[in-house]
């Protein structure tokens, strides 16, 4: 598949899984605006990219926690592509961190208050990438249907995990954000393409990136049992949503040996499935021009 002509924003574009995707896309002819926190990472490697094909990488600085980045990065990225973006690649994301203090070091709260939990995880992996994809809808909008995209304004592929498909019990609020990241494509994901816009996700097992580099034996060990993810597998999983594909809502698991598409849970039972039907009529007029 060759992506001449078309443009993507990448957040997290510096390093890891959207790295790797940034330079297949440009390989295949697309130009790409990497945005990330790392800005001096991202610059080496847009010169990389350009080295090899002129013009066709551009970055700028941005933390995803801020509205204001996000939409000035936004905005540099329409410059730079005669106003138009195809893509949208929310793929920034951190892992866990210490939220609230260790039982050992914890203090009396009726004595000394509560310590305010650190969510900065969800905030990075679940809020900042929600408000990129109602940027990049808003600025969808305003882009004529293209052929090469199957007739789609824009798509958007973020990355979730596996942890937003099963329960990964040491990293409770790395989770909580994927699983959130898989409520919004299963729902926002089915009403898009009404608005000629896609929105799926990559939900990759363990994959050696800058991620844990703070616990380097990590992938060591889990290579030694050969559970490791190839990246190149997580970059044909984007790929399967990219051009002419006209798939939206989905969840695409890329493990060590297997890519599958996972399905919703089944209603347990005839009423249930009528409950989130009238739910569903009840509250999509939110997201229409017409009432329904
Ligand atoms: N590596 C894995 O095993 C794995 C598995 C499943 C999902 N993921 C997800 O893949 C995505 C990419 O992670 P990765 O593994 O490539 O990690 P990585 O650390 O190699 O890359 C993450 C990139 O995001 C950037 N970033 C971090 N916080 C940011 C912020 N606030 N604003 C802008 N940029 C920021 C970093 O600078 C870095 O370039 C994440 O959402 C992660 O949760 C990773």
């Amino acid at each position: 598949m060759s992506y001449n002509g078309q443009t993507a924003l990448v957040t997290g574009g510096s390093s890891g899984i959207g790295r790797a995707l940034s330079r297949r896309l440009v390989e295949k002819g697309a130009r790409v605006f990497i945005a990330d926190i790392n800005v001096e990472d991202a610059e080496t490697f847009v010169k990389e990219l350009n080295d090899s094909k002129p013009d066709s990488a551009f970055c700028a600085k941005c933390d995803v926690n801020s509205w204001d980045d996000l939409t000035s990065v936004f905005t540099k990225a329409l410059n730079a592509f005669d106003g138009r973006v195809d893509y949208v690649f929310p793929i920034a994301g951190v892992t866990e961190r210490q939220v609230i203090p260790r039982p050992s070091e914890q203090k009396d709260v009726r004595k000394e208050g509560f310590v305010k939990p650190d969510l900065s995880t969800y905030d990075t992996n679940g809020t900042g990438m929600i408000n990129l994809v109602m940027i990049a809808v808003q600025a969808f909008r305003g882009q004529k249907l293209k052929p090469e995209l199957g007739g789609m304004r824009g798509k958007i592929v973020l990355v979730a995990s596996t942890c937003g498909l099963y329960a990964m019990y040491g990293v409770p609020v790395y989770t909580a954000s994927k699983h959130a990241m898989i409520g919004l494509v299963r729902t926002y994901g089915y009403l898009l393409p009404g608005e000629d816009v896609t929105l799926n996700a990559i939900c990759p097992h363990v994959v050696r990136t800058g991620i844990a580099k703070n616990a380097p034996t990590f992938y060591d060990d889990l290579e030694k049992d050969d559970l490791l993810t190839d990246i190149n597998n997580v970059v044909a999983g984007f790929e399967t949503f990219l051009g002419e594909s006209t798939k939206s809502g989905e969840c695409l698991e890329v493990g060590p040996r297997r890519t599958r598409t996972v399905q919703f849970m089944d209603f347990s039972d005839e009423e249930t499935k009528k409950g989130v039907d009238a739910t569903y009529v009840r509250s999509a007029k939110l997201w229409k021009d017409q009432t329904v």
